[in-house]
């Protein structure tokens, strides 16, 4: 199963684009010729993260979460902890979700 999460057109050279999820929302970014999608949840207590160059930063305490693995860098977080990493496919101009495949 799969659903359209954005438009590879719409996905930035940098950073990220935030993107609806059931309610929820996900940062899509390009990571040389991939495209990945994380959850905007902080691994901390829930917390909205933004875009610092390379790196996801939680707005509520400040964690720090790496964009190339995911991985807590520093901040509250538990020290092994990373960020859900949502499975995804692209098909022509689209990124899609996908499940139960
Ligand atoms: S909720 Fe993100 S650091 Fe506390």
């Amino acid at each position: 199963m799969k659903q359209e999460l954005c438009k590879l057109a719409d996905i930035p050279a940098s950073g990220t684009l935030l993107v609806p999820f059931f309610g929820r929302e996900l940062h899509v970014f390009r990571r040389g010729e991939q495209v990945r999608a994380v959850a905007n949840t902080c691994l901390h207590f829930g917390g909205p993260l933004s875009c610092d160059d390379q790196e996801l930063v939680c707005a509520w305490h400040g964690a720090r979460f790496s964009l190339d693995s995911g991985k807590r860098v520093s901040g509250p977080s538990p020290k092994n902890s990373r960020l859900m990493t949502i499975s995804t496919r692209v098909e022509g101009d689209a990124l899609f979700y996908v499940w139960e495949e």
